[in-house]
Order: C-alpha cells, then sequence, then structure tokens
C-alpha cells in the first residue's frame, strides 16, 4: 500500500504495547506482575458509573453539541473557578475523547509545515509524534534529574526561534513524576511572554500529588498567562476513567475554535454518556482522587527506598503521577545467559522475559538511562513485583 508519509513519520505508542505483551502473557497463563500501565488500578467511582447508566437509561445517547454539552462545560469552568482560581468563558471550552485528542486537535490547529514546538525531556511519548503529525518539528529541551526536571530559563530561552510556536508543560509529569516549582513557572511565564510563545500545559495528574513541591497550574501563577495558555486535563487518572475518554481543553476562543472545527470533521461529540458521567465526577468532591493519594503514597515511598538500595540504581522521590523513574545507568554493560543489558530497552526485555515484570523503558520518553515503573497494583503486588526487580538484577553479572 502507498501509504502517507505522515502514517510513517509516527510509531506505535510503546507504553501501550508492552501494556499489550503483559496482557498476552498473561492470558497465556504466565504469572505477570504489570508495572507499565499508565492507568490507575481503582475502578471508576460508583457515582460516576451510575451516572453514565442513568444516562443510558433516560436515552441520553444522541449527537451532542461537538465541543460537549453546556452542562459539562460549565462543569468545567466551575472546576478551573475552583482549583485555579480562573473563570473561562464557555467559547473557551472543548470537550474531547481524552486528554490525548485535545492535544492531538490543538496541535492541528496550530501548526504549518516546519513551525516548532518545545517539549522538555523527559517528555511524553506522544508530544513528539502528534508534533509531527501535524507537520511540525519536535524541539527537544533537555533537563537534569539532578535539577528535579526543573526548566532552566537560559536553556528555554535559547530553544526559541522565529518559527517558535509553543512550548509544553507536563506537570505532574508522565514519566519523571516531577513537578514544576511555582518560581519554576513564574519564569517560564516571563519568556513566554517576552517571545509570545502559547504555553500547552497539560494537567492529567493533578489531583495525584503528594505535596512536595506543591502543585500550581501556570495560568494561577500569572494572570496575564492565561490568554497565551491552552490547558489541557481530562477524567482518565484522577477519576480512574481511562476507557470513558473525556479529556478537555480551555484556552484563547479563536484556538478552542479551530480546535472544535477541526474535531467537528473527525470525531464529533465525544461520548453522551461519558460526559453525563463526567459532570458527576466534576461535581463530586474530592474524596476518591484524596483516597488515591493516600492509597499510592505508601507504594511510592516503598518502591523508591527499594530501587534505591539496589546498587546500580538511583530514584529521586516523584512528587505526583504514579510513576518511578529509576536511572538504572549503573546496570548498562551487565550480562545475563542471553546477551548485554546495553540500553534500558535490553532491561524492560530481560525483565519481562525472566522476571516477568512490565516496565517501560526509557528511550521513547526522551532518555536513555531510565526505566519506568508504575506502581498502581496493590501493595502486595508492587512488594512481589520489587522482589522480582532485585532478583532479576542480582544475577546479572
Ligand atoms: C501526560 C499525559 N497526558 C495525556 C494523557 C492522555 O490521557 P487520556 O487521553 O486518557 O485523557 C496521558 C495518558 O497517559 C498522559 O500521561
Amino acid at each position: 500500500m502507498n501509504l502517507s508519509t505522515r502514517s510513517t513519520r509516527i510509531v506505535p505508542s510503546p507504553t501501550l504495547s508492552i501494556t499489550a505483551k503483559a496482557k498476552t502473557m498473561a492470558k497465556e497463563g504466565i504469572d505477570v506482575i504489570d508495572f507499565s500501565a499508565g492507568e490507575p488500578a481503582q475502578d471508576t467511582p460508583d457515582f460516576v458509573r451510575e451516572a453514565g447508566q442513568a444516562a443510558i437509561q433516560s436515552g441520553f445517547t444522541r449527537y451532542t453539541p461537538v465541543s460537549g454539552t453546556d452542562e459539562l462545560r460549565q462543569a468545567i469552568i466551575d472546576k478551573f473557578q475552583r482549583d485555579q482560581g480562573v473563570r473561562y468563558e464557555q467559547s473557551q471550552i472543548l470537550v474531547s475523547c481524552g486528554a490525548k485528542h485535545s492535544l492531538y486537535n490543538i496541535f492541528q490547529a496550530l501548526l504549518d509545515p516546519g513551525d516548532e514546538v518545545i517539549i522538555p525531556a523527559p517528555y511524553w511519548v506522544s508530544y513528539p509524534d502528534q508534533v509531527r503529525l501535524a507537520d511540525g518539528t519536535p524541539v527537544i529541551l533537555e533537563t537534569r534529574e539532578s535539577e528535579h526536571y526543573a526548566i532552566d530559563a537560559n536553556a528555554l530561552e535559547a530553544c526559541i526561534t522565529a518559527r517558535t510556536k509553543a512550548l509544553v508543560l507536563n506537570s505532574p509529569s508522565n514519566p519523571t513524576g516531577a513537578i514544576y516549582s511555582h518560581d519554576t513557572l513564574e519564569r517560564i511565564a516571563a519568556i513566554a511572554k517576552k517571545h509570545k510563545v502559547l504555553v500547552i500545559s497539560d494537567e492529567i495528574y493533578e489531583k495525584l500529588v503528594f505535596g512536595d513541591p506543591p502543585f500550581f497550574s501556570i495560568v494561577s501563577v500569572d494572570p496575564e498567562i492565561v490568554h497565551q495558555t491552552v490547558v489541557v486535563n481530562g477524567m482518565s487518572k484522577a477519576f480512574a476513567m481511562t476507557g470513558w475518554r473525556i479529556g478537555y481543553a480551555a484556552g484563547p476562543k479563536d484556538l478552542i475554535a479551530a480546535m472544535s472545527n477541526i474535531q467537528g470533521q473527525s470525531t464529533s461529540n465525544p461520548t453522551s454518556i461519558s460526559q453525563k458521567a463526567a459532570v458527576a465526577g466534576l461535581q463530586g468532591g474530592s474524596s476518591f482522587f484524596d483516597d488515591m493519594v493516600k492509597d499510592l503514597r505508601p507504594k511510592r515511598d516503598l518502591v523508591v527506598e527499594q530501587l534505591n538500595s539496589i546498587p546500580g540504581v538511583t530514584c529521586p522521590t516523584p512528587s505526583g503521577a504514579f510513576y518511578a523513574y529509576p536511572n538504572v545507568s549503573g546496570l548498562l554493560g551487565r550480562r545475563h545467559s542471553k546477551g548485554t543489558i546495553a540500553t534500558p530497552a535490553d532491561l524492560a526485555t530481560y525483565l519481562l522475559q525472566e522476571a516477568h515484570l512490565a516496565c517501560v523503558p526509557g528511550e521513547p520518553f526522551g532518555s536513555p538511562l531510565h526505566l519506568r515503573l508504575s506502581y498502581t497494583p496493590t501493595m502486595e503486588t508492587v512488594q512481589k513485583g520489587m522482589e522480582r526487580f532485585r532478583s532479576a538484577v542480582q544475577a546479572l553479572s
């Protein structure tokens, strides 16, 4: 088949493919521990599921406005007022089929061929590919583990050219779990304003935070940057609603209108039933995700402590999300019976095949020295997984 060059510019999502491999092994009866999944282990809360069921029962099963129902957009406006202290209008909100879709719409609406988007590394795997799909050029800004992956103002400014259209922020970060401090965000906002660069702030892990440093959205830090920022958020992580596919964007009216047009010619509205469920979630208070954080904290502490006690591995304490991001460079070059661990990808393959432990290697996140472990399973499983990790590493020579 003579496929478009566009379609050949991108690769399948590596996180989804490792999760799929782990699921296939589990189906074959292998006892796999899955540290690769990018989703909470909890079920969607009952009150949210009931709202979805009520939507089906009452026949709320037809097309809605492309941008989402008025009711849901109002619930999103109320959320931003409550959490960020920013008041948006309905025309500034677009509901899409997941935050990934919101981001896709942004890049499609924003970029012409050759336009540049600055992406700090390590980054969520989909940003560079989505930029490429929109004919843009990802410009990678390296950050340092020793500086908690903070963005250095000088390094950021050095990346900006006449073609720079946008800067992607992701705090708390997937994969590092790092959170940008108030100071860092102030400095970023000043540079973005000076150079008129749009800020794309992906805040999907906003509610999964451990308090140190506290989470701030860039739009709460600098009231002027609101006009030059599109915030992306969604229901997947905070409400354990990954399968319902509801994400949203809040930003400048003209950008949201262009994104809405693109959505209108591709998916149309996100699922009507999921929209009703999302309203219930957003209006349902914080107890669900507060409990999720309570559940995650001891698992995070255990994983970080265990990883740091393994020679050749170091792991900073993540401030949010549900990922640990250890540096495994001390293991590279070690050998096992079938070969050498030259890269984190080799280590991930070895762990999956020999220890039946699924982790995601750092390369697709833009860091060739790391591994991502999602510590969402039960405490018992996390403990067992860490034992497998330790034994597998000890078996290397
Ligand atoms: C940083 C980040 N942004 C966006 C998404 C997309 O979330 P969804 O499309 O499920 O709303 C993910 C999912 O893993 C993510 O990690």
